[in-house]
């Protein structure tokens, strides 16, 4: 394609060719189905990226009739849609809304579900359940669904599930053979909504479309990396959720994990969603697996006190609605991980993450080693390293930090930085990760959804973890003021080695 002069290589899509379907939203008037689902749906409804006679079913468990719930949908997408909505646009999206209220736990009330179903004509081309509940009513549905023989009488159904997947590696197992029962593997979309960041895919395309990075990415070239997925936010109204989660389960299992399978993983044989994930999962099973010893030496963990954000006061995780005054769940995590295979062996992996940090940022940055003669010694003992960063958000970002020659008579290296910023270069809108999630699933590509074995995997490896802070009880809580970076371990836990946070 020609482009201002410029040849864009347009990687072929295959077309939308979606059948109607059903949609089942369960937990229909939740809070992901007002922030994010409706206002997504909505945008691919106006975008035209589902066929119109497709329908939208919530589930909730509260009586309401058809009208009040399409207000309510309505409303979401007002609230929460990034362009105002014309009017008609949204009324056209509301007529093919529909509500059913039920009990989830109830098996007779599924048989209402099973009415609906057979009456519409779309149900029989393929039916998305989407599973938009508190992850404790996962199993349970999918388990009524089949044990109403809802999913042996519409074979075409796709179920959607949000994380966490279980809370440990039985647990996921567990639910993954419920899920496996009612539904086949590739009808399974498991949601890691970082996955799907257009940011967050490009680490692939930037990976493997350079022919410069690639012989480089490599134990002979690279000093370590480093991964932020720092917020300022804290855990908002998700107490009751974030107290039996913490940070390793709520980020670290599934967010940071794929950020390093995505940096450290070998180029798929082709770009398909098996071929990626079977990579992915490769960096899980190779990531050195912890015991009590190395998780005290090699992880910090951390809870925010009060503190100030943006210049306001904020309170501490202990002082947030829902959570205990003397709680010792842990919302700040860094540790040092291994990649035991060819490519990585001997560079370290350092990772942190956290809630109410100093800022909100996603970054992966590659360290490159010294050059392995100092030609200018005399003038510099130390040089800066060479420093390949990687920004997801808030702005999407690409830099090398890199040195020159300063003007001047003197050989003094100075740093500079080049800088590719994608807002700036292309003036497009991108589609929010659930729209995003949304097409995919319509389509039924599978390459942004986690599959049961890198679950797994990914439980195995922050196990030992969750398990030794449950049997050590931090004595120093709250141990980091809201709008720091963590506690101070967190920066000597790198400096041992010699090297700092970015
Ligand atoms: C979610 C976590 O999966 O990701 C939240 O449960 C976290 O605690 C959120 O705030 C971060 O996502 P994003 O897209 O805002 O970086």
């Amino acid at each position: 394609m020609e482009e201002s002069g410029l040849y864009v290589c347009n990687i072929p899509v295959e077309s939308l060719n979606i059948s109607p379907f059903v949609m089942v939203i369960f937990g229909g008037t939740g809070d992901l189905s007002q922030k994010k689902l409706l206002p997504a749906l909505f945008h691919t409804f106006v975008d035209h990226r589902f066929p119109h006679d497709s329908i939208i079913l919530g589930v909730g468990t509260r009586p309401r009739s058809i009208e009040e719930y399409r207000e309510f949908a309505m409303e979401s997408v007002r609230k929460n849609c990034r362009e105002k909505p014309g009017e008609g646009c949204l009324a056209s999206f509301a007529s093919h809304i529909s509500y059913l209220p039920m009990d989830v736990t109830r098996e007779e009330h599924y048989e209402l579900l099973h009415n609906f179903l057979k009456e519409h004509e779309s149900a029989k081309n393929g039916i998305i359940y989407y599973l938009a509940v508190q992850p404790e009513f996962s199993p349970v549905i999918i388990e009524k669904l089949n044990a109403a023989m809802i999913t042996a009488r519409f074979p075409a159904g796709k179920v959607v599930m949000e994380k966490p997947f279980g809370w440990d590696r039985p647990s996921a197992e567990e639910l993954n053979g419920i899920a496996l029962a009612a539904f086949r593997e590739q009808n399974i979309f498991r949601i890691d909504h970082y996955l799907a960041k257009d940011t967050v895919q490009n680490i692939m395309f930037f990976r493997f479309s350079n022919s410069i990075f690639e012989p480089l990415w490599n134990r002979l070239y690279i000093d370590h990396v480093q991964i932020t997925v720092a917020e300022e936010i804290g855990i908002g109204a998700r107490g009751r959720f974030y107290e039996k989660t913490g940070v390793v389960r709520d980020i670290v299992q599934n967010h940071l994990l794929q950020l390093i399978a995505l940096t450290a993983m070998e180029p798929p044989a082709a770009f398909e969603a098996d071929l990626i994930r079977n990579e992915r999962v490769k960096v899980f099973r190779a990531l050195r697996p912890m015991n009590d010893e190395t998780i005290d030496r090699l992880t910090v963990r951390g809870q925010y006190g009060p503190g100030r954000i943006g210049g306001e006061a904020v309170r501490g995780y202990r002082e947030e609605e829902l959570v205990d005054r003397g709680s010792a769940t842990p919302t700040f995590f860094a540790g040092v991980f291994h990649i035991d295979n060819w490519r990585w062996a001997g560079v370290p992996f350092y990772v942190r993450a956290g809630k109410r940090l100093a800022s909100g940022i996603t970054r992966i940055s590659i360290h490159f080693k010294q050059p392995p003669l100092k030609l200018f010694s005399s003038t510099c003992d130390t040089l800066d390293p060479d420093v390949l960063v990687l920004t997801i958000q808030p702005e999407e970002r690409i830099s090398i930090h890199f040195g020159v020659k300063y003007p001047g008579k003197a050989n003094t290296i100075y740093p500079v930085t080049m800088d590719f910023n994608y807002d700036e270069a292309f003036h497009i809108r991108r589609h929010p990760p659930y729209e995003k999630i949304l097409v995919d699933l319509m389509k039924g590509d599978l390459t942004l959804f986690a599959r049961q074995d890198e679950i797994e995997a990914a439980w195995s490896v922050v196990d030992p973890i969750t398990k030794r802070w449950d049997e050590v009880k931090p004595g120093d809580f709250p141990d980091y003021e809201a709008g720091t970076w963590g506690p101070p371990e967190a920066a000597e836990l790198i400096q041992r080695d010699g090297r700092m946070w970015l």
